[in-house]
């Protein structure tokens, strides 16, 4: 048997069981990213692989580090940057990937995700590139509210709701910052639900994994609503998944994408269809267990046969099903800044029978930041055969969960089920 070296770009948590399964496979894993204290990390140098720390931006660093241990392949999945670098070392190396670094700006600027939407007859927001200095003349055709984005972020950073001209240009520079553009975007605030989807693209055919409700609360109005709660497969499956799979594969034809991972956010309604927001390739973060529970696919089986075995992919997509066999949901909890006080409730509810698995992302005593410092002040996972149990559920977790300061004030934004009465 050859003897696979395969690089990780990527040591956090979530890639441990990306990691653990390569192992179990006798593939030898080589895990690298900037953060010394990664569990993949550490899991790879435990079971016989190796583990560098190298800002993963340092492509020549990395690069080298390939040469050096033989790599045969390269894998990252859930991070915007992790993909980016991951298809420069390939490119740099000769690595096999399923992007080349040409391809990278239609799946990381919105400006060209949004021209590339137009091209393939794909329906998206009304949009407009906006330079400083920009006049009532670009935003002719526009209607608010306007949301406005810099070009090349991500993670809802530098995101802003405006209902006027004036409010553009009061957050302009701020939606600008760490941006390496010098114009923003606006674009028509799109009200209808929202999806993230995910597939696999093999031989230029997509294949859907699955599509989730992408529920928000409004916590502060006036400001663009966060993500509360993810759910697979989505409430309305029987009316998006043709609209969206037309999509992505409109999509992946005008990008060229024949092969890899494919994520796509998009918005729906009977009255307005489907409208796409953002499109990426590559898996999205924290949502491989939601997956896993509620569709049936691996998403790290799927990333090491898109390594190594063009054969097992079909196998893999065999093992599942996107309309989903049970429903999984995601919690997201978010608060504002303050010292955590009591942490029990929150425990409580991580301990509740019908909650698969909870993470919380602070400590007594530990401040939570404005802007929060972590991503999440928690996180839970509910998983039944039962959508309406999921959703009795996951009310009572939003009504119940307190996690207030020293002085018994409340830190937490409360929460709600989408779509309940
Ligand atoms: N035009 C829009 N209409 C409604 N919501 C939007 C719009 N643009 C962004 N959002 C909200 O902000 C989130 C993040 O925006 P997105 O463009 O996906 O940026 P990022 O790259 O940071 O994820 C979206 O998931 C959505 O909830
Ligand atoms: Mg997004």
């Amino acid at each position: 048997m050859t003897c696979h070296n395969l690089v990780v770009l990527g040591g956090l948590e979530e890639f441990t069981p990306l990691v653990a399964l390569a192992c179990d496979r006798g593939i030898r894993t080589i895990v690298i990213d900037g953060y010394s204290r990664g569990p993949a990390k550490r899991l790879s140098v435990e079971r016989g692989g190796a583990a560098y720390n190298i800002d993963i931006r340092d492509i020549d660093a990395i690069a080298e580090v390939v040469r050096a241990e033989h790599a045969d392949a390269i894998t990252t999945a859930y991070s915007d940057v992790l993909l980016e670098c991951a298809v420069q070392v390939a490119d740099r190396t000769g690595l096999p990937c399923h992007l080349t670094p040409d391809q990278l700006p239609y799946y990381r600027d919105k400006d060209v995700i949004n021209e590339t939407l137009e091209r393939a007859g794909i329906p998206g927001p009304k949009s407009a590139v906006l330079e400083e200095g920009f006049t009532e003349r670009d935003l002719e055709g526009l209607s608010f509210p306007l949301v406005v984005k810099p070009i090349d972020l991500y993670g809802c950073r530098g995101l802003f709701l405006t209902n006027g001209i004036d409010e553009i240009r009061a957050c302009f520079q701020d939606a600008r910052k760490g941006s390496s553009r010098s114009a923003v975007l606006v674009e028509e605030y799109v009200g209808d639900p929202e999806f993230n989807a995910q597939a696999l693209v093999r031989d230029g055919v997509v294949h859907v994994i699955g599509i989730a409700d992408r529920e928000k609360t409004v916590h502060v109005s006036g400001e663009l609503p966060p993500g509360t709660r993810n759910v697979y497969p989505s409430r309305y499956m029987q009316d998006v998944y043709e609209p969206a799979l037309a999509a992505m594969s409109a999509y992946v034809r005008e990008t060229g994408q024949t092969s890899g991972p494919l994520a796509m956010q998009f918005y729906w309604s009977p009255e307005r269809g489907l409208q796409v927001g953002e499109v990426a390739a590559r898996f999205l973060g924290y949502e491989h267990e939601l997956i896993a529970y509620a569709c049936g696919f691996s998403v790290e089986e799927l990333l090491l046969a898109a390594a190594y075995d063009d054969e097992a992919i079909e196998e893999q997509l065999a093992c599942g099903d996107p309309f989903g066999r049970r429903i999984a949901a995601v919690l997201y909890f978010y608060a504002r800044d303050g010292v955590v006080g009591d942490l029990s409730s929150a425990r409580a509810v991580a301990e509740r029978p019908d909650v698969e698995y909870g993470q919380l992302f602070y400590e007594v005593g530990d401040r939570i930041g404005s802007p929060q410092k972590m991503p999440y002040v928690a996180r839970f996972f509910v998983v039944d055969e039962d959508r309406d149990v999921v959703d009795r559920v996951s009310t009572e977790i939003f009504e119940e969960i307190r996690i207030p300061d020293a002085a018994g004030e409340e830190l937490l934004y409360r929460n709600r089920v989408e779509g309940l009465a």
